[in-house]
């Protein structure tokens, strides 16, 4: 199954909501290319609003090819130049033009060892085509000496207007019934991010052809317990180490668990056996560190583990992934989960004992509640008593036999 955001993808600028003057910034930059000073233009906003697909739809328009190098795929100013050089040369007589894309340029380096960015500010003198660079935060010291030599073009964040605009469409073709204000809430609830409100409508749709107020609400309470997914889509949908290295920062779970989820879920996103093998590696190697601590207490391996478990595997592939994988917890989470679920029916039973007997709950957890379960475990008659008095669950009453 492809991703909405995938197959909703706009084709042509028309369809990109809420940027319209960034759009025409942006054509007016690559028709003008030849008489203006500015070799490059720097588009920049918060993630999911349209940066990407809007370098993509003008090339279309103005039938230019499209060479694009993701600046997280190229660490150096070798790989840059070798990807890049020879492509900004003059063009043939007969050639197509060109449109040169480096999408993500947060990721590149400002060092002189690495010199990406030095790179990248040398072709853009040379070029004899339109360069459009993208970044989340163009506002960073490296990229001084950039934003001198490319025109600035900034993607608004989007209002929950245009992404509920956008949302509609795709409930339209998708023949999904919804109800403005469910839309309208899914829309807020995403912040600036169209891609991350289109996201949140396939999950729901999955479930139901339908979105109700009370599935919005749903998906608010998962979102709380399911961080984590999130966070594997961090590491797992970027190739961009700095997206990938906070994605376990919000996140409950504990590093074992990390693992674990890690574990279960790599290969079904990392089809291509190199990528797999290459974050198995580091996953293995976290592994070993995390014993390491266990056993020698040697602390200062965390930051490592957490490296490589994060940016170590969002590099490990070559390229993203468009396939839509729905992240799950391990068989041996699941066996914690039930066992949460457990406590939590003694709690339940707890709660009811307390009502009648005019105790607190933890009283009634703590003495009532062994001694009933003793006499309920005897007791055939006693059984059906309670049973009733307490209007036990068929769950519950054998949760209380066991
Ligand atoms: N303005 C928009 N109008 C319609 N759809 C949009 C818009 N912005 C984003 N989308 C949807 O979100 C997806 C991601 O958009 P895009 O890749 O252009 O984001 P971006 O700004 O480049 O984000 P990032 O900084 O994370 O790369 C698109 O495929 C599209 O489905
Ligand atoms: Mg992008």
């Amino acid at each position: 199954m492809h991703p909405f955001t995938f197959k909703y993808q706009p084709k042509t600028s028309k369809e990109i909501i809420g940027q319209e003057s960034a759009i025409k910034k942006l054509r007016d930059f690559v028709i003008n290319f030849k008489k203006q000073k500015k070799n490059a233009a720097l588009l920049y906003g918060p993630s999911g609003t349209g940066k990407t697909i809007s370098a993509y739809a003008i090339a279309k328009e103005l039938n230019l090819e499209i060479l694009e190098v993701n600046a997280s795929d190229v660490r150096n100013a070798d790989q840059i130049n070798s990807l890049l050089g020879s492509a900004i040369g003059q063009m043939s007589l007969f050639s197509k033009g060109k449109l040169i894309l480096v999408d993500e340029i947060d990721g590149l380096s400002g060092t002189k060892d690495r010199g990406g960015l030095q790179a990248i500010a040398k072709l853009i003198e040379k070029s004899s085509f339109p360069i459009v660079l993208t970044a989340t935060n163009p506002w960073d010291y490296k990229f001084n000496n950039l934003r001198r030599r490319a025109e600035m073009i900034e993607f608004a964040p989007l209002d929950y207007k245009d992404i509920s605009i956008i949302l509609k469409s795709i409930c339209i073709n998708e023949k999904i019934k919804f109800e403005e204000e469910v839309l309208k809430g899914l829309a807020r609830r995403a912040g600036n991010d169209a891609r991350a409100a289109i996201n949140d409508l396939q999950t729901l749709a999955m479930e139901a052809k339908e979105l109700t107020k009370e599935s919005l609400e749903e998906l608010g309470e998962r979102n709380k317990l399911e961080s984590m997914p999130n966070a594997l889509a961090k590491i797992f949908k970027s190739t961009d180490p700095k997206v990938a290295i906070v994605a376990f920062d919000a996140v409950e779970e504990n590093l074992d668990q990390q693992l674990l989820w890690i574990d279960e879920n790599l290969p079904k996103e990392y089809t291509n056996p190199e990528d797999l093998a290459k974050a198995y590696d580091k996953l293995s190697k976290a592994d070993m560190f995390s014993r390491r601590i266990r056993r020698w207490q040697h602390w200062r391996f965390l930051v490592y583990i957490n490296a490589l478990i994060t940016a170590g595997i969002a590099v490990s592939k070559k390229e993203k992934y468009k396939h839509y994988v729905q992240y799950k917890p391990t068989g041996k989470l699941l066996k914690l989960w039930w066992a949460k679920q457990k406590s939590m029916k003694k709690k339940a039973i707890a709660e009811k004992i307390a009502e009648k007997t005019h105790t607190s709950k933890k009283e009634a957890l703590k003495s009532t509640l062994p001694y009933l379960q003793a006499a309920f475990k005897k007791n055939r008659d006693f059984r059906e008593q309670l049973t009733l008095e307490l209007d036990l669950s068929r769950e519950e009453a054998e949760w209380l036999r066991k």
